[in-house]
């Protein structure tokens, strides 16, 4: 699976990945997945997001009969120049369970489900986990529909390029009825497991931090970066500077991480007084008052300068179902169960009050949304085989 996914979305020169909702890098992602499904005999159904989910066994009669399914898988989708694992280690290690239970001739008393969750990571659009907000109602279709790309295409526009009906986009009730229980595999993005004295490859997730994503924007006006007078600019850039340091101080000072990211500058050439700054504040924390803080911090500079602070998403304090992580630890030997600052689908499944579980893989360098990304395959194949363990436990049944 590795060797077919490694080429798809590669940047040639990063040698990190390019792999951004509904573009055609996505689309032979997704039709990988389907030729996964159909190798293993299993039909592909795609929601009205265009999420897509593959069932071993039936979901609605196992709904019918009160034993909903478990279901497991991830992303494939990818930040600009991001790893290889975010994402696809969750999908592959889904499939890979999957053939491990066959192998055993197990027989799940609940059906197993594995999803591919779409635009999680919002490189594209700015709205980070929008396949499973918008399933689950976190955000609505109108506003979906009209996010923009950076070439200023809606994503109603892109869903119609890639052969999907814009219309159709809208939460559904059914698809998440039928997941009973939701475990995402997931590389680890930090160093807690590489620093134990013990060699534990595998953690559950207890919770995800609060965070959110803000545009900030400030106003200038264009003019001649030779002739005009520093006395006669209104440069827009100042502003944004000074509200990126601001960032930074607010982050120390309420005890969160901070990071603009991303910046888009008009006119946006180098002998050029900035007319417009918009650029995008990336903030997390333990606490849900202090990131708020950090942002508080921010708007008041931003606004200082004449310039506004919009809210492109929010993600409140996240806990996974905390019996569902003791279950989980404790099956596979008593295994760490960490907390994450990183944000997942599986994060609004649990906030849409699914049963929801995490198990991180161990990366012993922690970098993460790099090409540097890495996990051992011993460790990826740790994973696997934890992943299926959780997934006889949870779907009932007897190996043989
Ligand atoms: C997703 O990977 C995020 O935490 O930004
Ligand atoms: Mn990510
Ligand atoms: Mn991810």
């Amino acid at each position: 699976m590795w060797r077919d996914l490694e080429p798809i979305g590669r940047d040639g020169g990063s040698g990190g990945y390019r792999r951004f909702a509904w573009t055609r890098e996505d689309a032979t992602l997704r039709e990988w997945f389907v030729a996964e499904a159909e190798r293993r005999g299993l039909d592909v159904t795609t929601d009205r997001v265009g999420n897509q989910w593959v069932w071993w066994g039936d979901p609605d009669a196992a709904l019918a009969a009160g034993r909903p399914g478990v279901v497991t898988g991830s992303h494939l989708d990818s930040v600009p120049d991001g790893g290889a694992f975010d994402g696809p280690l969750g999908v592959v290690s889904a499939f890979a369970a999957l053939d491990t239970l066959r192998d055993k001739g197990f027989e799940p008393d609940r059906p197993i489900g594995i999803v591919n969750f779409v635009d999680e990571e919002g490189a594209r659009f700015g709205v980070a986990c929008a396949g499973s907000r918008v399933l689950t109602g976190a955000m609505t279709a109108d506003r979906a529909r009209s996010l923009t790309d950076a070439d200023g295409v809606s994503m109603a526009e892109a869903l119609g390029a890639a052969g999907r009906d814009p219309a159709e986009l809208g939460p559904d009730a059914e698809t998440v009825r039928r997941v009973g229980t939701f475990v995402e595999l997931h590389v680890e993005q930090g160093r807690h497991l590489s620093t134990l004295d013990e060699d534990v490859p595998v953690a559950v997730g207890s919770d995800i931090w609060p965070h959110g994503r803000w545009r900030l924007r400030t106003l200038g006006e264009a003019n001649h970066a030779g002739t005009t007078r520093l006395e006669d600019r209104e440069d827009a850039m100042l502003g944004f500077a000074a509200a990126v340091i601001a960032a930074r101080r607010a982050a120390e000072t309420h005890g969160c991480v901070a990071t603009v990211g991303k910046v888009a500058v008009t006119p946006g050439g180098v002998n050029a007084i900035p007319s417009e700054v918009t650029g995008w504040l990336d903030a997390r924390g333990a606490d849900e008052a202090a990131v708020r803080r950090v942002v508080a911090d921010v708007t008041e500079v931003v606004e200082e300068f004449g310039g506004l602070v919009v809210e492109d998403s929010w993600t409140g304090s996240t806990p996974f179902d905390p019996g569902l992580a003791r279950r989980l630890a404790t099956r596979l030997g008593g295994i760490p169960v960490i907390g994450t600052g990183a944000g997942h689908d599986a994060g609004i499944l649990a906030n849409a009050g699914v049963p929801t579980a995490m198990l991180f893989v161990r990366n012993p360098t922690g970098i993460s949304h790099s090409p540097e990304e890495f996990a051992t395959s011993e460790d990826c194949l740790a994973g696997v085989d934890a992943l299926a363990t959780v997934l006889a436990d949870l779907a009932g049944g007897d190996a043989t």
